[in-house]
């Protein structure tokens, strides 16, 4: 029997485990105090029996149990040591594609049990699904070199694939082994549940591990964050020695949580944020995050649809430390060559132009971005006069000056369209497979 949150959680003796609202439909007895019987749970006020499928099933004191009683139930799953309840507003049962995947090692002998940990955190948890594409901040927050980064979101899915070294200039930390970089596979199955393989490597070998990280929200300014860890177990590594492997590494994530909640403790609710080209698609992801907060039938394709962001922005000890864009991209030159192989690209002729308005005067132009440094801009008569800075340069060209290349305003407009996510970025967004 357990409380959380207006629940009462209780495994009956058939061993299911079941999720019932806290209060007793009956006079509002707290059914979290109330003790199991059989498999149901007794009211600890007049001992109603409660089944897990919410139907009141005897009144003790009672002939008959009254044909409306019924109470609230939540659908759950028990997998892999833990438990999962489906929280639907509509109140519908999850769809089979839904479900959480098995974790591979989970209560298996190679594998160490898990090692929890669980805080409140007091902002909005959407802070923490920003992490899934801000690459940057693994740097600056965590102290950690991204080599690898590559992003997957499809349908309730958001994947980052992320590489990623020690910075040279900050110590290994003392009495432990050098590590040489992590590589991780983590997945958000649904707004709150993401489960990352994570590799660490090491001189003398790589550990794998499971980081389990999960939340759900109090209210808009506080969230309950669990984390757990498992740890394969090896000739070098036995029982006990993996457990504690288990917590130290725990322990490492938990610096890193840490990390992140002193940045959330005094930043601010940002909606809009105005980025730069290094950045990760945080219009994107939350544009994915969106379909877990709107009606059902209000979702929309780009919430869901397939969308791949490459790593051409991929962080280096030259960008991130020195800012030099040039000379990271020259250093790529060889190692891209290699990797490339040739297909044809439609991308720009199946791509269709996209409206932007420019945010000055309102002129309407389609334009289409097959790089950050290269649009396209289709002009129709009437954006050609609704355009201040055309007509301006017009009127000087009439005296023999001025050359009119771009409006600056319009210009401005269709990066910030760019950056929004609105006006794809045809060379960063692909529909392949991940390789
Ligand atoms: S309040 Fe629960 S049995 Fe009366
Ligand atoms: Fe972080």
């Amino acid at each position: 029997m357990h409380s959380a949150r207006g629940w009462s959680i209780f495994r009956g003796a058939d061993g299911r485990l079941n999720v019932l609202v806290s209060y007793c439909r009956h006079m509002g007895g707290d059914l979290s105090q109330g003790e199991v019987k059989g498999d149901e749970i007794a009211c600890p006020f007049h001992d109603w029996r409660w089944g897990g499928d919410g139907r009141c099933k005897q009144v003790p004191y009672s002939f008959r149990v009254p044909k409306l009683a019924r109470t609230a139930t939540w659908t759950t799953l028990e997998q892999d040591g833990m438990l999962s309840v489906w929280n639907d507003p509509e109140r519908k049962p999850p769809s089979p594609e839904v479900t959480i995947p098995r974790i591979e090692g989970a209560g298996s002998d190679e594998w160490t049990d898990w090692h929890w940990y669980t805080t409140l955190v007091n902002t909005n948890c959407r802070e923490i699904i920003d992490n899934v594409v801000d690459m940057a901040h693994f740097f600056y927050v965590h102290g950690s070199m991204p080599t690898h980064f590559k992003i997957i979101f499809e349908g309730h899915i958001a994947t980052q694939y992320m590489n990623s070294g020690g910075r040279a200039d900050i110590p290994n930390p003392e009495g432990q082994p050098p590590m040489l970089g992590t590589t991780s596979i983590a997945s958000y199955f649904g707004p709150s549940f993401m489960i990352d393989d994570l590799t660490y490597h090491f001189e003398h070998e790589d550990q794998k591990t499971v980081l389990l990280n999960c939340h759900y929200p109090i209210d808009a300014n506080s969230f309950v964050l669990q984390y757990g860890i498992i740890v394969k177990k090896s000739e070098h590594l036995p029982e006990e020695a993996a457990m504690q492997t288990a917590i130290a590494l725990g322990d490492w994530v938990k610096v890193g949580f840490e990390q992140d909640v002193a940045i959330w403790k005094t930043k601010a609710r940002i909606d809009n944020p105005l980025l730069c080209e290094e950045d990760g698609r945080v219009y994107q992801l939350r544009r994915w995050y969106e379909q877990f907060y709107v009606d059902v039938a209000d979702v929309t394709p780009d919430m869901v649809d397939r969308l791949r962001v490459r790593d051409r922005r991929r962080a280096s000890a030259g960008s991130m430390a020195e800012g030099s864009r040039g000379k990271r991209r020259r250093a790529r030159g060889p190692e891209l060559a290699g990797r490339m192989s040739v297909r044809t690209d439609n991308r720009l002729l199946d791509s269709p132009l996209v409206p932007v308005n420019c945010r000055r005067c309102g002129a309407e132009v389609r334009a289409r971005k097959s790089t950050w440094q290269q649009t396209s801009v289709q002009w129709d008569a009437e954006a050609t006069a609704t355009c201040a800075q055309l007509r301006e340069a017009e009127e000087l060209k009439q005296h023999g000056r001025g050359l009119f290349l771009v409006c600056s305003e319009l210009r401005d407009s269709i990066e910030d369209a760019a950056r929004r996510g609105r006006l794809p970025i045809l060379d960063e967004v692909d529909d392949e497979m991940p390789s």
